[in-house]
């Protein structure tokens, strides 16, 4: 039988890509809730069958609607999250609340109608790497966050570990590192500077450039997490990753090679504050407990693919570039 599956966030750049990756791997049923915050766009979900996905408007911390949403479910996945580090050291409030007590939230409704939960996170919760550090993160990493985004993560990681021991709730976790691919935001470090060189603005890199992120395909995460879901041990967390590290100045570069542009056509600007240095994923616990192959090893091929999708789609980034931009320019980035 169909499975009902829940998803929060869904109007967002991961959310919705593993909307899309449901409808065309299997035959559950969707709804999404989704707040639509300047994170969520309608256009995300265009194209996917009415009689699979529903979508509603509402907030995770609305106890009332997530109650009814978790009632009517199976399984919850969610998403929902204040997602920006760069927002969130201008303005951290906003994570505390969906974060923290979106999850909170949540929690409390899967507790009390016996739901399968996961909880979807993220590889900054442990902090960063040097960049000659020859280990990377594992499931075993202690916990080290940063940011105001990365605090208010880890925070409701260790919710969901707390509810998975104190009350029984059947919860999962996965960690992931960045994701690329079509409709994320244009604030985004990718997104930004293809739009921006589409745009005719030069991209902006933040220092040198020498901070290391490890690169996976969002569709890759989508299939992990549908793994995780259906063959995932309770109360574990996975990490997924497809080792994918490079650093900014050379993602730059390919993506400003890749458009027909000089290497060095960009603009340093002033570094985040509190930069983590380089994020790295071991997911040798995903490859061998759960079978799990990533499709997308190859970057290079997955940035172009990327670049064409921004390419064709102004409609869907172009409404939100000019503020994105102001706002970037205001904190002199
Ligand atoms: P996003 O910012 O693109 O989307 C977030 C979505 O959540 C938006 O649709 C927004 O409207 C919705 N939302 C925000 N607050 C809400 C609330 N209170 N109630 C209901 N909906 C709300 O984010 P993303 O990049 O797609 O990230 C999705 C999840 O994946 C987050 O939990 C993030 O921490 C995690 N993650 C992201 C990455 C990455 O590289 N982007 C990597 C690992 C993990
Ligand atoms: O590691 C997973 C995380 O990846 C997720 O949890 C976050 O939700 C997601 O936003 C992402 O966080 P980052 O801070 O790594 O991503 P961002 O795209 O903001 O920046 C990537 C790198 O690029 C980072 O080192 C900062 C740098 N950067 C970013 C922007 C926007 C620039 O150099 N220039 C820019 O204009």
């Amino acid at each position: 039988m169909a499975r009902k599956i829940l998803v929060t966030g869904a109007a967002g750049f991961i959310g919705s890509n593993f909307v899309h990756y449901l409808v065309a791997n299997t035959d559950d049923v969707v709804t999404v809730l989704d707040k639509f915050t300047y994170a969520g766009n309608e256009a995300s979900l265009t194209g996917l069958p009415e009689n699979r996905v529903t979508v509603v408007r509402g907030d995770i911390c609305d106890a009332e609607v997530v109650d009814r949403l978790v009632a009517d479910s199976d399984v919850v996945v969610h998403y929902a999250a204040e997602s920006h580090n760069d927002n969130s050291l201008h303005d951290p409030r906003p994570f505390l609340d969906t974060n923290i007590i979106g999850t909170y939230t949540l929690l409390e409704a899967v507790r009390r109608h016996g739901k399968r939960y996961h909880h979807i996170s993220t590889d900054e919760v442990y902090g960063d790497l040097e960049l000659d550090d020859p280990n990377r993160f594992t499931e075993a990493t202690p916990y080290n966050p940063s940011s105001p985004y990365s605090s208010t993560k880890a925070g409701s990681d260790m919710l969901v570990r707390a509810w998975v021991r104190s009350f029984g709730v059947q919860a999962t976790i996965s960690n992931c590192s960045n994701n690329y691919g079509p409709r994320q935001h244009v604030e985004k470090f990718i997104p930004r500077q293809i739009t921006n060189i589409l745009v005719g603005e030069r991209p902006k890199l933040y220092g040198e450039g020498l901070n290391v992120r490890d690169w996976i395909h969002a569709d890759d995460h989508s299939s992990a997490v549908l793994r995780i879901v259906e063959a995932g041990r309770i109360g574990e967390t996975y990490l997924i990753g497809a080792d994918g590290e490079k650093n900014n100045k050379e993602v730059l570069e390919l993506i400003l090679t890749g458009m027909g542009q000089p290497a060095d056509a960009y603009d340093h600007v002033v570094d985040r504050p509190g930069h983590d240095l380089r994020y790295a994923i071991d997911s040798t616990k995903l490859r061998t407990e759960l079978g799990w192959q990533p499709s997308f090893p190859d970057f290079e091929k997955g940035l172009a693919a990327t670049i064409d999708w921004y390419r064709e789609n102004e409609a869907w980034w172009q409404p939100q570039k000019a503020a994105t931009e102001a706002k970037y320019k205001e904190q002199g980035q």
